[in-house]
């Protein structure tokens, strides 16, 4: 590395242990298919493909041929009042890889805005329908909906939320963990049953106050927690018994990583609203979307006055970035075509029995998993729920192997292109951590 100490202070660092990680570098240098070369020049497989981004592996040639062409043909181009054809185009690519009633495509910068343009967009459909009361948010506890302030307030992660205070009026469902499912395999069996809590809060708060009810089909940052047989779809009942919309955050569940294009398709519930980012580009430039029934988009376009008024007052100058809408063009297509969900699908029971053999492994106290993602929960230091992941994180990156630690847990998340001796590979790295502590 050729950095010095003092020359890493300017840089602030996201959701990284500043006074850690300067103390001790974790630099990459390239990165290639399914490895990061580091700065010292050792190869590491990428256990969490980049942060659930990077599903088709790294540098893929389509990506950065479409990405280079673009920058040299229309590298901005005014995304208010103004157009160009490639954000239509994947517009319809979206459309068409989401569940059929999803039809209406708005193009953000990442996935925390996503969110929030996904909370106005609800808010604002019930105050155009002349419901504005209808404005409270149920989210559930454990949930991750990004940082900008209307998806903390949603998120139920103490961690995230403590040190910023009252942000959107939120109320919590409990999370999906539960004693008896520990160590399921894919969706645990119970559990649909919590889904009733959301009629408790409509008794506490009333349907006519609460526009919506966000959640993710599989909770990714809390460390892979399935949904329970049966669940999503009772959720989806209620809303539709109270008139609520439903959004499913599919950051990260969605374009392949559950095995299907969504979360919503595998787990066969259809939301009203559906988030997407990561995958959407392969990690490769910035990007998110927020997809939306038609009833909701018609909703802002009859009620927009005169037609040269704004009928929804939000977007980002990124919105719909020629060279991003080039880059995710280009990764669906990938995707698609070389039919990476088919490897997601057939890779998901080798890896699933390889993350299941730590069952026994010193500290391990819960595994769980779905598609080509996996969470595992270590038992605590006294007091200290997060140092042992961290701990053991460090340590499978001094054998090679990058993950991700995030509150008690350790989650993989290979990407699409993986095979089987590397999913053994990175399996016995995490248990070999395990076993060195003493
Ligand atoms: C489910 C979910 N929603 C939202 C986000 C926020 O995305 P971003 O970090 O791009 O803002 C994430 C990020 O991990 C996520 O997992």
């Amino acid at each position: 590395m050729t950095l010095s100490r003092e020359q890493l202070e300017a840089h602030w660092m996201p959701f990284t242990g500043n006074r850690q990680f300067k103390d001790h570098p974790r630099m990459m240098a390239s990165a290639k298919g399914a490895y990061y070369l580091d700065a010292d020049g050792r190869k590491i497989f990428d256990g969490l493909s980049g942060l659930w981004t990077c599903g088709l592996g790294h540098s893929r040639e389509e990506i950065t041929a479409a990405v280079s062409a673009q920058m040299s043909s229309l590298d901005y181009s005014p995304g208010f009042q103004y157009g160009h054809e490639l954000s239509f185009e994947l517009a319809n690519k979206v459309v068409e890889l989401t569940p059929s009633k999803l039809d209406h495509v708005f193009f953000t910068d990442s996935g925390s805005e996503t969110i929030d343009t996904a909370l106005k967009m609800a808010r604002g459909y019930w105050r155009s329908k002349g419901q504005p009361g209808k404005s409270k948010f149920i989210g559930r506890i454990k949930g991750y909906h990004g940082v900008n302030y209307g998806g903390v307030g949603v998120g139920g992660i103490g961690f995230n939320r403590k040190m910023f205070g009252q942000s959107v009026d939120a109320d919590h469902m409990c999370d999906t963990l539960l004693d008896e499912n520990k160590f399921s395999r894919g969706m645990p069996a119970v559990g649909a049953h919590l889904a009733d809590e959301l009629e408790q809060l409509v008794q506490l708060h009333d349907a006519s106050n609460i526009a919506a009810v966000i959640v993710e089909p599989l909770s990714g940052t809390a460390g892979v927690l399935p949904p329970p047989v049966g669940y999503l779809n009772r959720l989806r009942e209620i809303c539709d018994k109270h008139d609520l919309l439903l959004i499913f955050d599919e950051v990260i569940t969605g374009f392949g990583r559950m095995g299907a294009m969504t979360g919503a398709e595998e787990f066969a519930v259809t939301p009203d609203i559906m988030t997407l980012a990561k995958q959407i580009t392969n990690g490769s430039i910035p990007l998110g979307a927020v997809v939306v029934r038609s009833e909701l988009y018609d909703t802002f376009m009859d009620n927009g006055g005169p037609d040269y008024m704004v009928e929804f007052p939000h977007g980002y100058t990124y919105s719909a970035h020629p060279v991003a809408c080039a880059a995710g063009i280009a990764a669906l297509d990938v995707l698609v075509n070389d039919k990476l969900i088919d490897n997601v699908k057939s890779m998901s029971s080798k890896f699933e029995a390889a993350v299941h053999s730590l069952k026994g492994s010193p500290f391990v106290t819960d595994i769980r998993n779905y598609g080509l993602s996996a969470g595992i929960s270590l038992e605590h230091y006294p007091g200290e729920p997060l140092r042992r992941p961290f701990e053991v994180g460090l340590k499978c990156l001094e054998k090679g192997f990058y993950v991700r630690w995030g509150g008690d847990t350790i989650q993989l998340a290979p990407p699409f292109i993986v095979d089987e001796k590397q999913i053994d590979d990175l399996v016995n790295a995490v248990g070999e951590s395990l076993h060195e502590f003493n």
